[in-house]
Formats: C-alpha cells, sequence, structure tokens
C-alpha cells in the first residue's frame, strides 16, 4: 500500500513526535510514514528522538536567513525535496505566514493544548496555554488537533480531547496530564486519518 510521506517541524523536547514515532511502529499510523523532522532549534532534544528512530533530520534556523519568506523557502525546499505529502507541526514554536500556509492547503497540521477556540492564537504556546487556562478558573481544558491556514490556531478542527482540570494543579503538572490523556492520543489518531483520506484520492 502507498504510504503518505510526512514531515514533522519541531522546536523542542518533542513527546509528540515520539507519540507520532510510538504510533507507527503500533500500527495505529499504517497510511503514512514519518520521512523527515526538521527543526528550528539548535540541539532540540526531538532531533535526538528522530535519530534514534533512524529518520532524517535537518536544521534550519531563522539567524541563517534574512527574513521569514527565505527562512520559509529552506523548509519548502527541504519539503519538495523529500516528496513530502503531509506536514505535521509539533511543538513547532514559530508561526507560518501564507506564504508557506498557503502553499499546502489542508496539508499541515498542528496540535494545540486547549480546546480551541479557547486559549489560542498569537502568544498562547506551551506552557503559556496552561498558564492561561488555570488562571482564568475554567475546569476543562483539552488538546485539538487543526489544519494549519493563514490564521494562528484558526483552520479546520480535525479532533478535541477534553481533560479535567484538578485542585492544586500548576501549569507543569496540567501540561503533563493534557499531554498524555490527549495531545499523545490525538494526534496520531488525526494523522492517520488525514494521511488515509490522501492516498485515498
Ligand atoms: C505541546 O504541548 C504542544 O501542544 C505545544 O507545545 C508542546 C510541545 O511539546 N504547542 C503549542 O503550544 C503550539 N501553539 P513537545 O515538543 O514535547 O511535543
Amino acid at each position: 500500500m502507498k504510504k503518505a510521506r510526512i514531515a514533522v517541524l519541531v522546536s523542542g523536547g518533542g513527546t509528540n513526535l515520539q507519540a507520532l514515532i510510538d504510533a507507527q511502529n503500533s500500527g495505529i499510523i499504517e497510511s503514512g510514514e514519518i520521512a523527515l523532522v526538521i527543526s528550528n532549534k539548535e540541539g532540540a532534544y526531538a532531533l535526538e528522538r528522530a535519530k534514534r528512530a533512524n529518520i532524517e533530520t535537518a536544521l534550519v534556523l531563522k539567524k541563517d536567513h534574512p527574513d521569514a519568506t527565505a527562512f520559509e523557502e529552506a523548509i519548502k525546499a527541504l519539503l519538495c525535496e523529500k516528496e513530502i505529502d503531509i506536514i505535521v507541526l509539533a511543538g513547532f514554536m514559530s508561526i507560518l505566514t501564507e506564504n508557506f500556509t498557503g502553499a499546502y492547503p489542508e496539508r499541515i497540521i498542528n496540535v494545540h493544548p486547549s480546546l480551541i477556540p479557547s486559549f489560542c492564537g498569537k502568544g498562547f504556546y506551551g506552557l503559556k496555554v496552561h498558564e492561561a487556562a488555570l488562571s482564568y478558573g475554567v475546569k476543562v481544558t483539552g488538546a485539538t488537533v487543526h489544519f494549519v491556514n493563514e490564521i494562528p490556531d484558526g483552520g479546520r478542527i480535525i479532533m478535541q480531547k477534553a481533560v479535567e482540570i484538578k485542585d492544586g494543579d500548576t501549569p507543569e503538572i496540567l501540561q503533563k496530564r493534557v499531554m498524555e490523556e490527549a495531545e499523545w492520543k490525538i494526534l496520531p489518531l488525526s494523522v492517520e486519518k488525514v494521511c488515509r483520506s490522501k492516498i485515498e484520492n
């Protein structure tokens, strides 16, 4: 069976990348294969996870390019060279412009650690999302996987999962619960769903 070729873009620890690698090994992801991992941060632990899984890696740094367009063109060139079908943003901490998102309609997937449209958009990333949820006092949060378009966190939603907030939660405790109960589950399921629809069409 033909598989969709997946690139994963990362910036940090890469636990969501690990969830995708594990899902590929266990067969939860069977319609796609991770062909490339691109980091925009030197020393990101996600790169180690990719190397350990024998997945090709690349580093594309903003400081090596004169502007956002050149940075995005460098990523696009790699995606083209590796014949990538689906792009997954897994903790990728750089907002992509319309020049990039417009080139891959409904082919870029992002995981966000809240129930969109709460606590999302520019400035809401990583622990900041959980800090905002706790300071607002919401009792339920969660994670969302969505397609990426020109509006930050504004593309069509693919899957969501709710997670309970408990007394005494800190941003760190909540982040871990949202990852374990929601992100690491719905990201692989969404990637499989999108890859399957691409190879069927
Ligand atoms: C994850 O919680 C992910 O949802 C979040 O950053 C973390 C990355 O962790 N992404 C965003 O906030 C994007 N707006 P990881 O590197 O261990 O996967």
